[in-house]
Protein backbone atom coordinates (compact mmCIF):
# COMPACT_ATOMS: atom_id res chain seq x y z
CA UNK A 1 0.00 0.00 0.00
CA UNK A 2 1.20 3.52 -0.59
CA UNK A 3 2.09 5.51 2.33
CA UNK A 4 0.36 8.97 3.44
CA UNK A 5 2.57 11.21 5.37
CA UNK A 6 0.30 14.12 6.60
CA UNK A 7 1.46 17.49 8.03
CA UNK A 8 -0.67 18.96 10.81
CA UNK A 9 -0.02 22.37 11.34
CA UNK A 10 -2.16 22.92 14.06
CA UNK A 11 -3.02 26.42 14.83
CA UNK A 12 0.63 27.20 13.93
CA UNK A 13 1.87 29.22 10.42
CA UNK A 14 1.54 32.20 8.98
CA UNK A 15 1.66 33.64 5.43
CA UNK A 16 5.78 33.23 5.55
CA UNK A 17 5.34 29.68 6.04
CA UNK A 18 4.48 28.92 2.94
CA UNK A 19 8.20 28.43 2.28
CA UNK A 20 8.31 25.20 3.75
CA UNK A 21 6.11 24.04 1.41
CA UNK A 22 8.21 25.81 -1.02
CA UNK A 23 10.98 23.54 0.32
CA UNK A 24 9.03 20.16 0.22
CA UNK A 25 8.32 20.56 -3.37
CA UNK A 26 11.65 19.76 -3.95
CA UNK A 27 10.43 16.20 -3.13
CA UNK A 28 8.35 15.75 -6.57
CA UNK A 29 9.48 13.01 -8.35
CA UNK A 30 11.94 11.72 -6.16
CA UNK A 31 9.31 9.88 -3.52
CA UNK A 32 6.14 7.68 -4.24
CA UNK A 33 4.44 8.39 -1.24
CA UNK A 34 1.76 10.54 -0.59
CA UNK A 35 2.30 13.98 0.96
CA UNK A 36 -0.63 16.07 2.69
CA UNK A 37 0.04 19.52 4.42
CA UNK A 38 -2.93 20.36 6.56
CA UNK A 39 -2.38 24.24 7.65
CA UNK A 40 -4.38 26.42 9.11
CA UNK A 41 -7.84 27.87 7.56
CA UNK A 42 -5.98 31.02 6.83
CA UNK A 43 -3.12 29.48 4.36
CA UNK A 44 -5.29 26.60 2.92
CA UNK A 45 -5.97 28.28 -0.78
CA UNK A 46 -2.56 30.08 -0.81
CA UNK A 47 -0.89 26.20 0.18
CA UNK A 48 -3.00 24.64 -2.50
CA UNK A 49 -1.46 27.46 -5.13
CA UNK A 50 1.76 26.75 -3.91
CA UNK A 51 1.76 23.50 -3.84
CA UNK A 52 -0.58 22.84 -7.61
CA UNK A 53 1.46 20.57 -10.22
CA UNK A 54 3.74 19.29 -7.03
CA UNK A 55 3.73 15.98 -4.85
CA UNK A 56 2.11 17.98 -2.19
CA UNK A 57 -1.65 18.05 -1.58
CA UNK A 58 -3.21 20.69 0.89
CA UNK A 59 -5.61 19.73 3.69
CA UNK A 60 -7.79 21.55 6.34
CA UNK A 61 -7.96 20.87 10.32
CA UNK A 62 -11.75 20.39 10.75
CA UNK A 63 -14.99 21.56 8.97
CA UNK A 64 -18.98 21.75 10.01
CA UNK A 65 -21.07 18.75 9.06
CA UNK A 66 -23.49 21.45 6.95
CA UNK A 67 -23.02 22.61 3.77
CA UNK A 68 -23.86 26.91 4.68
CA UNK A 69 -26.13 28.05 7.21
CA UNK A 70 -25.87 30.21 10.46
CA UNK A 71 -22.70 28.92 12.42
CA UNK A 72 -21.08 31.53 12.81
CA UNK A 73 -17.25 31.08 12.87
CA UNK A 74 -17.30 27.83 10.97
CA UNK A 75 -16.32 26.15 7.60
CA UNK A 76 -18.06 23.49 4.98
CA UNK A 77 -16.35 20.92 3.83
CA UNK A 78 -17.74 22.20 0.16
CA UNK A 79 -15.96 25.89 0.91
CA UNK A 80 -12.46 24.16 1.78
CA UNK A 81 -13.07 22.22 -1.44
CA UNK A 82 -13.60 25.52 -3.47
CA UNK A 83 -10.12 26.70 -2.23
CA UNK A 84 -8.18 23.53 -3.16
CA UNK A 85 -8.12 21.24 0.12
CA UNK A 86 -8.29 17.67 -0.78
CA UNK A 87 -8.09 16.08 2.65
CA UNK A 88 -9.80 17.03 6.11
CA UNK A 89 -8.34 15.77 9.51
CA UNK A 90 -11.31 15.01 11.93
CA UNK A 91 -12.42 14.13 15.45
CA UNK A 92 -8.64 15.26 16.73
CA UNK A 93 -8.12 14.38 20.22
CA UNK A 94 -7.59 18.12 20.51
CA UNK A 95 -10.93 19.11 19.11
CA UNK A 96 -12.52 15.74 21.48
CA UNK A 97 -10.88 17.37 24.02
CA UNK A 98 -11.47 21.36 23.98
CA UNK A 99 -14.54 21.12 21.93
CA UNK A 100 -16.41 18.03 23.82
CA UNK A 101 -16.40 16.73 19.78
CA UNK A 102 -18.11 13.24 20.19
CA UNK A 103 -17.75 10.23 17.86
CA UNK A 104 -21.06 10.84 15.67
CA UNK A 105 -20.46 14.86 15.50
CA UNK A 106 -16.97 13.71 13.94
CA UNK A 107 -19.35 10.93 11.69
CA UNK A 108 -21.34 13.60 10.43
CA UNK A 109 -18.40 15.64 9.17
CA UNK A 110 -16.82 12.73 8.10
CA UNK A 111 -20.00 12.43 5.77
CA UNK A 112 -19.81 16.23 4.97
CA UNK A 113 -16.37 15.59 3.75
CA UNK A 114 -17.12 13.09 1.48
CA UNK A 115 -19.92 14.51 0.08
CA UNK A 116 -17.88 17.75 -1.09
CA UNK A 117 -15.21 14.55 -2.63
CA UNK A 118 -12.72 15.28 -0.55
CA UNK A 119 -11.40 12.78 1.82
CA UNK A 120 -11.34 12.15 5.91
CA UNK A 121 -8.55 11.59 7.85
CA UNK A 122 -10.19 10.53 11.25
CA UNK A 123 -8.58 9.99 14.11
CA UNK A 124 -8.90 8.35 17.40
CA UNK A 125 -6.50 7.56 20.67
CA UNK A 126 -6.91 6.45 24.03
CA UNK A 127 -5.91 8.75 26.84
CA UNK A 128 -3.00 6.81 29.64
CA UNK A 129 -5.78 6.47 31.26
CA UNK A 130 -7.41 4.34 29.61
CA UNK A 131 -4.28 2.38 28.43
CA UNK A 132 -3.29 1.84 31.94
CA UNK A 133 -7.03 0.05 32.59
CA UNK A 134 -5.83 -1.98 29.52
CA UNK A 135 -8.72 -0.48 27.56
CA UNK A 136 -6.53 1.03 24.38
CA UNK A 137 -7.89 -1.40 21.67
CA UNK A 138 -11.12 -1.25 23.33
CA UNK A 139 -11.43 2.60 23.48
CA UNK A 140 -9.82 3.30 19.73
CA UNK A 141 -12.31 0.71 17.98
CA UNK A 142 -15.55 1.95 19.76
CA UNK A 143 -14.41 5.43 18.66
CA UNK A 144 -13.69 4.39 15.45
CA UNK A 145 -16.95 1.95 15.33
CA UNK A 146 -18.63 5.93 15.90
CA UNK A 147 -16.59 8.48 13.64
CA UNK A 148 -16.70 6.42 10.51
CA UNK A 149 -19.67 7.30 8.84
CA UNK A 150 -21.56 5.19 6.07
CA UNK A 151 -19.92 6.62 3.28
CA UNK A 152 -17.07 5.63 3.93
CA UNK A 153 -14.04 3.73 1.46
CA UNK A 154 -10.96 3.39 1.03
CA UNK A 155 -10.43 6.12 -1.25
CA UNK A 156 -12.13 9.14 0.93
CA UNK A 157 -11.03 7.67 4.33
CA UNK A 158 -8.16 7.58 6.11
CA UNK A 159 -7.89 6.33 9.79
CA UNK A 160 -4.93 8.20 12.42
CA UNK A 161 -3.99 6.52 15.42
CA UNK A 162 -2.81 8.88 17.67
CA UNK A 163 -2.41 8.18 21.51
CA UNK A 164 -3.28 10.95 23.36
CA UNK A 165 -0.21 10.59 25.79
CA UNK A 166 1.65 10.64 22.90
CA UNK A 167 0.77 13.89 21.46
CA UNK A 168 3.69 16.67 21.60
CA UNK A 169 5.14 15.03 24.34
CA UNK A 170 8.05 12.81 22.47
CA UNK A 171 7.00 9.66 24.41
CA UNK A 172 5.81 7.11 21.92
CA UNK A 173 4.19 3.59 22.24
CA UNK A 174 6.62 0.62 21.72
CA UNK A 175 6.47 -0.86 18.08
CA UNK A 176 4.68 -3.64 19.99
CA UNK A 177 1.78 -1.46 20.84
CA UNK A 178 1.28 0.45 17.78
CA UNK A 179 1.42 -3.30 15.90
CA UNK A 180 -1.54 -4.44 18.24
CA UNK A 181 -3.78 -1.30 18.04
CA UNK A 182 -3.07 -0.45 14.40
CA UNK A 183 -4.03 -4.67 14.12
CA UNK A 184 -7.20 -3.91 15.90
CA UNK A 185 -8.18 -1.07 14.11
CA UNK A 186 -7.74 -3.30 10.86
CA UNK A 187 -9.95 -5.85 11.64
CA UNK A 188 -12.42 -3.85 12.54
CA UNK A 189 -12.71 -1.68 9.34
CA UNK A 190 -12.35 -4.96 7.45
CA UNK A 191 -15.84 -6.56 9.36
CA UNK A 192 -17.41 -2.91 8.79
CA UNK A 193 -16.22 -2.71 5.07
CA UNK A 194 -15.82 -5.95 4.10
CA UNK A 195 -12.31 -6.68 1.34
CA UNK A 196 -12.42 -2.35 1.10
CA UNK A 197 -11.79 -2.30 5.03
CA UNK A 198 -8.71 -4.04 4.29
CA UNK A 199 -7.11 -0.92 1.66
CA UNK A 200 -8.39 1.56 4.24
CA UNK A 201 -4.91 3.43 5.26
CA UNK A 202 -3.94 3.62 8.79
CA UNK A 203 -1.70 6.40 9.83
CA UNK A 204 0.22 6.83 13.52
CA UNK A 205 0.58 10.10 14.95
CA UNK A 206 2.31 11.03 18.35
CA UNK A 207 5.85 12.69 18.24
CA UNK A 208 6.65 11.09 14.89
CA UNK A 209 10.22 12.36 14.00
CA UNK A 210 12.55 11.76 11.40
CA UNK A 211 14.78 9.75 13.67
CA UNK A 212 11.69 6.84 14.72
CA UNK A 213 10.09 7.18 11.31
CA UNK A 214 11.48 4.27 9.78
CA UNK A 215 11.27 1.51 13.21
CA UNK A 216 7.32 2.85 13.23
CA UNK A 217 6.85 2.64 9.69
CA UNK A 218 8.24 -1.51 9.47
CA UNK A 219 5.38 -2.43 11.82
CA UNK A 220 2.37 -4.03 9.86
CA UNK A 221 -0.38 -1.88 8.94
CA UNK A 222 1.22 1.06 9.26
CA UNK A 223 0.53 2.87 6.39
CA UNK A 224 1.64 6.18 7.06
CA UNK A 225 1.75 9.08 9.90
CA UNK A 226 0.29 12.19 10.92
CA UNK A 227 2.89 14.25 11.95
CA UNK A 228 2.40 17.80 14.36
CA UNK A 229 5.46 19.60 15.67
CA UNK A 230 8.00 17.80 13.14
CA UNK A 231 6.03 18.80 10.25
CA UNK A 232 6.48 22.78 10.76
CA UNK A 233 10.10 22.03 9.59
CA UNK A 234 10.48 21.10 5.91
CA UNK A 235 13.75 19.61 6.59
CA UNK A 236 12.33 17.20 9.74
CA UNK A 237 9.22 17.09 7.48
CA UNK A 238 11.14 15.64 4.50
CA UNK A 239 13.14 13.47 6.81
CA UNK A 240 9.86 11.07 7.67
CA UNK A 241 9.21 11.68 3.75
CA UNK A 242 11.90 9.93 2.87
CA UNK A 243 12.23 7.22 5.61
CA UNK A 244 8.23 5.92 4.41
CA UNK A 245 10.00 5.67 0.84
P1 LIG B 1 3.06 15.66 17.42
O1 LIG B 1 3.67 15.04 16.18
O2 LIG B 1 3.52 17.06 17.66
O3 LIG B 1 3.20 14.76 18.60
O4 LIG B 1 1.47 15.79 17.13
C1 LIG B 1 0.78 14.71 16.62
C2 LIG B 1 -0.54 15.18 16.20
O5 LIG B 1 -1.37 15.57 17.00
C3 LIG B 1 -0.84 15.17 14.75
O6 LIG B 1 -2.18 15.36 14.50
Amino acid sequence: MRKLIAGNWKMNGLASSLAEIEVLKGLTGKVTCDIVVCPPFTLVEKAAECAAGSAITVGAQDCHAQTMGAYTGDVSAEMLAEIGARFVILGHSERRAAYGEMDGVVAGKAAAVHKARLASIICVGETLTERNEGRAAEVVCAQLEGSIPDTATSSNTMIAYEPVWAIGTGQVPSLAQIEEIHSSIRQMLKERLGDDGGRVRILYGGSVKAQNAKAIFSVSNVDGALVGGASLKASEFAGIILAAD
